[in-house]
C-alpha cells in the first residue's frame, strides 16, 4: 500500500517562533503596536519583514536575534484585509480571547476587566515577540524593529514588556521549564542532531501549521485566500503573574518537613523541580534525569494508571495526558499545541514566604492551527474541570482558577489524601488570540493596498 503523501515543511516560509525553541539563556521583549492608518501599517510591515526569522535560520541565524510577528483580528482589519477574508477566520479568533472568558474560566481576579492594557482591548493590533541570546543583540534587533515605524505617526507602540531567563532555566516557582513539546512531523532535520523521545510520537504538521494534513487527514481551507493562510498558524498569548510566596506558604502549611514540601510541589506539577518526571522518579528528585533531554520526556502513564506516582490532577498529567486516557474516547493528538514560554521579573529569594509585591511570572505562546480544539479545549476541559479524570469540579492545582476554594487529590494506599483551600497560585494578567502568518503571507499582507494606491 502506498504511504500517504506528506509534503515537506517549507521551513524558509514558516516563522521560527512556531517551530523552534527559544534560545537558552534568553532575553527578550514583547511589543504591541496599534495601527491607525492602513497604508502606514503596511509600510511598517514592509520594513519589518526582512527582520522576521524563518524556521530554517534558527540554528545559524543571519540576524542578531529572532523576531516573530502576529496579528489580532483587529490588527488585520486595521491593515485593510478585505471583509470576506476577515469573515473566513474562526469565530474564536474574530471574537478575541476576552470575549471567550466564560469558556476559558477567566472570571474573578482573572476576568478581562482586571487585565493589563491593551489586552482585551481593540487597541491591540500587532504583537512582536523578540528573543535574543544577550542584551546587546537584543538592543540591535529591537532597534531594527523600532526603525520600521519610528517616522510613521499612525503606528504606535502601546505595550512593551521585557522577559529573561531565570538562573538554571527555572520558572519563578523554581521548576525547570520548556521541557516538553510535541514533535511536529517533518520539522526536524537530521543535521539538527535532535532525537525525539521514542514515547513522544510525531504529530501531523497540519495540527500546527496550515497547508499540511492534520491528524484528521484534513488540510485547512480557511482563512481565505490560500496565500494568507499557507504556513500560518494561531497563537494564544497568555500572561500570568505567579504568586510564589503563596505557593511556598501552601507547601509549608501542608507538609511536615522540607522533603515533604518538595514531594507535594512535585505532586502538583507532575515533575520535580529539576524536571524529572514523577512516573520515572516517584520518591525522590533525580537531577541527572531532569537534566537529560533524551530521558526526561521518555515516559508514559501506562504503569501508573492508579495515579500513585503522578496524581491524575497534576498539572503536566492533566494538560498532556499522553497515554493516560487511552481507554477514553478522547483522541489526545487532537488537543496538542506548541508551547513557547518565557519568564519575567526576578526570582523571589530562596526561603522568603512573604510576597514582596514584585511582578513576576510567565508568558506563554500556545501555538496551533485549531484554537478551539487545542488551547480552548485544554483550558476548559482539562485545566479547569475535573470531569475527565472523575474528579468533579477539581481544577489544575497550579493553573486552575482556584480562588481559595481549590481541592487537590493525591491517590494513595490505603486512603487518598485530599487537600483543600488552594488559592490561585497564578493569575491571568492578559491574553489575546493572534494569527502568525508565513513569510510570503506577510509580503502578501504588505502588498494589500497596492492596486488601490
Ligand atoms: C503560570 C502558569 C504555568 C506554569 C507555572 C506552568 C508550569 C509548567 C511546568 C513546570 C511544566 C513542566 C516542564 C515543562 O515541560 O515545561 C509544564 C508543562 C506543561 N504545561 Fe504548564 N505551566 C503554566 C501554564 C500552562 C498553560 C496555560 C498551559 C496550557 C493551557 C500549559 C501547558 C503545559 C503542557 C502541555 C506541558 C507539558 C506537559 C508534559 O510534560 O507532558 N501550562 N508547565
Amino acid at each position: 500500500m502506498l504511504k500517504p503523501y506528506t509534503p515537506a515543511l517549507d521551513m524558509s516560509d514558516i516563522q521560527a517562533t512556531v517551530l523552534r525553541p527559544r534560545p537558552s539563556p534568553y532575553v527578550g521583549e514583547y511589543v504591541v503596536l496599534r495601527i491607525d492608518d492602513a497604508a502606514q501599517g503596511r509600510e511598517m510591515l514592509r520594513r519589518i519583514i526582512p527582520h522576521v526569522a524563518p524556521a530554517d535560520e534558527w540554528w545559524v541565524p543571519s540576524l542578531p536575534g529572532w523576531l516573530g510577528i502576529a496579528f489580532t483580528y483587529q490588527g488585520l482589519k486595521a491593515l485593510g484585509l478585505p471583509q470576506a477574508s476577515l469573515d473566513s477566520f474562526p469565530v474564536e479568533f474574530r471574537q478575541g480571547m476576552a470575549a471567550r472568558a466564560a469558556i476559558l474560566h477567566d472570571f474573578g481576579g482573572n476576568a478581562p476587566s482586571n487585565w493589563e492594557y491593551p489586552f482585551g482591548n481593540s487597541d491591540m493590533h500587532v504583537a512582536l515577540a523578540v528573543y535574543s541570546d544577550n542584551e546587546q543583540h537584543l538592543g540591535e534587533i529591537l532597534a531594527r524593529a523600532g526603525q520600521s515605524h519610528h517616522d510613521l505617526a499612525h503606528v504606535s507602540v502601546v505595550y512593551r514588556m521585557r522577559f529573561n531567563e531565570l538562573p538554571g532555566g527555572r520558572n519563578p516557582f523554581g521548576f525547570r521549564d520548556g521541557l516538553h513539546n510535541p514533535h511536529v512531523e517533518g520539522s526536524v532535520a537530521e543535521e539538527d542532531g535532535f532525537v525525539p523521545a521514542a514515547s513522544n510520537a510525531s504529530i501531523k504538521a497540519g495540527e500546527f501549521v496550515m497547508g499540511y494534513p492534520d491528524e484528521l487527514g484534513q488540510t485547512a481551507l480557511a482563512p481565505i485566500p490560500g496565500e494568507l493562510r499557507h504556513n500560518g498558524t494561531f497563537v494564544a498569548f497568555r500572561k500570568f503573574h505567579m504568586d510564589v510566596a503563596a505557593f511556598r506558604k501552601y507547601l509549608r502549611a501542608h507538609a511536615s518537613s522540607p522533603e515533604e514540601e518538595e514531594l507535594l510541589a512535585a505532586k502538583m506539577v507532575g515533575r520535580w523541580r529539576s524536571g524529572a518526571p514523577l512516573v520515572l522518579a516517584p520518591d525522590h528528585d533525580d537531577p541527572a534525569l531532569g537534566g537529560d533531554a533524551t530521558r526526561n520526556n521518555d515516559f508514559s502513564y501506562a504503569d501508573d494508571m492508579k495515579g500513585l506516582k503522578c496524581p491524575f490532577s497534576a498539572h503536566t498529567r492533566r494538560i498532556n495526558p499522553r497515554d493516560a486516557l487511552k481507554d477514553d474516547v478522547v483522541n489526545v493528538n487532537l488537543h496538542k499545541f506548541l508551547r513557547r514560554g518565557t519568564n519575567y521579573g526576578s526570582a523571589l529569594p530562596e526561603g522568603v514566604l512573604e510576597d514582596d509585591g514584585a511582578e513576576r511570572g510567565g508568558v506563554f505562546l500556545l501555538i496551533g492551527a485549531h484554537l478551539q480544539r487545542q488551547f480552548e479545549f485544554v483550558q476548559s476541559q482539562w485545566a479547569t474541570d475535573g470531569n475527565f479524570i472523575s474528579h468533579g469540579a477539581e481544577q489544575d492545582p497550579l493553573v486552575g482558577n482556584n480562588d481559595g476554594e481549590g481541592v487537590f487529590t493525591i491517590p494513595k494506599i490505603p486512603v487518598r489524601r485530599r487537600l483543600h483551600g488552594l488559592p490561585c497560585f497564578v493569575s491571568v494578567r492578559g491574553g489575546e488570540y493572534c494569527f502568525m502568518p508565513g513569510l510570503r503571507a506577510l509580503q502578501w499582507l504588505a502588498r494589500l493596498g497596492d492596486n488601490a494606491d
